[in-house]
């Protein structure tokens, strides 16, 4: 089999009447080779099977492009990420999650008076139906309050159904309801977990702001609100809003392609994040540094185990499959907790535990010669940390942060050209036809 691309004239459409050509069993087909707008190539295979009777097969989807999307884009080699174009760089110095939230969703910055307009109806949207509540009660104490999120926010389709008709502004009360009650949500089972009454969210409060005292204050005791904390949490909120075609993104994708209610595909994005492979790095890279910590070593001893292929373990927020680099959004977060952390009376042993693990690793040739640099996983869970997030609500402030962002691909799939059910084919390993066999005679 031999592929090769025809003319390399780079341009905007991804329609370029470039062509590759491919020999299977000696003879040639021509495929349509697509360019993005920051020059990636891809070759389109849609119509293979049917011209040749192949697949293709890709393990881990590593080579496999499976949409065409304006959203966000990034160069692992460069340690490049954009939001809609604009560097993660500047969305984290200069602006707001509940921004970055409408520019992921609607493609452009919102003006003075569109984020005034947006802010105001995400908090009309933040209550949950009372109903809701009892839902609270029914979980066994200790339950991760990922298990009751995502089981939460599947339960929003039968509070809030969906028209037959979606209009546009059906959609965005949907889109609304669920960027403003993750939030709520992942309040409730907080308070839940610890038994203490429940905080409503406040017409009054920003969205950041909202969430911490729906978190902290109590009838007891008010949250007073620290801006350094809010800061924190605003930026950990827009570095994780959206990374294009991750694991949860392409389950939000492939669930909402089946045309399912779109609460119950947010629920599947929640899901699929749960994962240690993926948002749930964030929980295992603390687990790891406290066994470090409890060890009395310097990481070496984990270094080594993680670098054994006959042991599991790994080294917890490092490796990406995309960026072969340092993560951009890792080190903005590195530089964040050496600020948050620089406060009087602030100190983490594990912060410094974290430092002297990426040193020894990035002078290691098994993570060298690997790409394995540091992952957005590696800082943030640290910075959770210094603003008191309690440890097992770490992946759940991943969900939140992550939520426009699916809705975003949501959104762009459904409207889209390429609007289809997501249906991969495989390679079938198990037996031929064969007999079936009388109970009798097995054996
Ligand atoms: C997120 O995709 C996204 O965009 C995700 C994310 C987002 O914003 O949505 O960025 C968020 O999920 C970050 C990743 C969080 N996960 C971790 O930190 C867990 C630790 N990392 C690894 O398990 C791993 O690096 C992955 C899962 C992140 C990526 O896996 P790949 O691309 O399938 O790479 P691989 O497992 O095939 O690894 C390649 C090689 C292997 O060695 P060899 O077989 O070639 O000898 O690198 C080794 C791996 O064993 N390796 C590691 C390692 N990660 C990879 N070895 C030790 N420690 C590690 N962390």
């Amino acid at each position: 089999m031999a592929a090769t691309a025809k003319g390399d004239t780079a341009k905007r459409e991804t329609a370029t009447g470039e062509t590759a050509t491919i020999i299977l069993e000696g003879k040639s087909y021509e495929l349509p080779v697509v360019r993005g707008t920051e020059g990636e190539k891809a070759v389109d295979i849609s119509g293979l099977r049917k011209a040749s009777g192949f697949v293709t097969l890709d393990r881990g989807y590593e080579n496999t492009g499976s949409c065409r999307s304006a959203i966000t884009f990034i160069d692992g080699e460069r340690g490049i990420l954009r939001y809609r174009g604009y560097p993660i760089e500047d969305l984290a110095e200069h602006s707001t999650f509940t921004e970055v939230a409408y520019l992921l969703l609607y493609g452009e910055l919102p003006t003075a008076g569109q984020l005034e307009e947006f802010s105001t109806f995400l908090n009309e949207s933040s209550l949950i139906h009372e109903d809701m509540l009892h839902f609270f009660v029914g979980f066994p104490r200790g339950s991760h309050p990922m298990g009751i999120l995502a089981t939460t926010v599947a339960s929003l389709s039968t509070f809030y159904p969906i028209p037959d008709q979606l209009d546009g502004k059906a959609e965005r009360q949907i889109l609304a309801n669920l960027i403003s009650q993750v939030r709520t949500i992942a309040a409730i089972s907080y308070k839940k977990s610890i038994g203490e009454p429940i905080v409503y969210p406040s017409y009054r409060l920003r969205y950041v702001p909202n969430f911490l005292t729906m978190m902290f204050s109590s009838p007891v005791k008010d949250y007073r609100i620290d801006e350094d904390i809010v800061r924190a949490i605003d930026l950990f909120f827009i570095l994780h809003a959206d990374h294009e075609q991750n694991c949860s993104t392409s389950t939000v994708r492939m669930t909402g392609s089946s045309l399912a209610n779109v609460y119950a595909v947010i629920s599947a994005g929640i899901s699929a994040l749960w994962g240690p492979r993926h948002g749930g790095a964030n929980q295992a890279v603390i687990t790891m540094l406290q066994q470090i910590l409890a060890e009395g070593g310097d990481g070496t001893e984990f270094i080594r185990r993680a670098k054994d292929r006959n042991t599991t373990d790994r080294l917890m927020g490092f490796g990406h499959r995309v960026y072969k680099s340092y993560d951009p959004r890792a080190s903005i977060l590195k530089r964040h907790c050496h600020k948050l952390l620089n406060r009087p009376g602030m100190t983490d042993p594990l912060f410094d535990i974290a430092q002297r693990l990426e040193e020894i690793a990035l002078k290691d040739d098994y993570f060298l010669s690997r790409n394995l640099y540091p992952n957005v996983d590696f800082y943030s869970g640290l910075i959770l940390r210094a603003a008191g997030i309690p440890y097992d609500m770490f992946t759940v402030l991943f969900a939140i942060g992550r939520t426009p962002g699916w809705l975003a691909h949501w959104r762009e799939m459904y409207h889209g050209e390429d609007f289809r059910i997501a249906r991969p084919r495989q390679i079938y390993t198990g037996p031929g036809a064969r007999a079936w066999v009388e109970r009798s005679k097995r054996g």
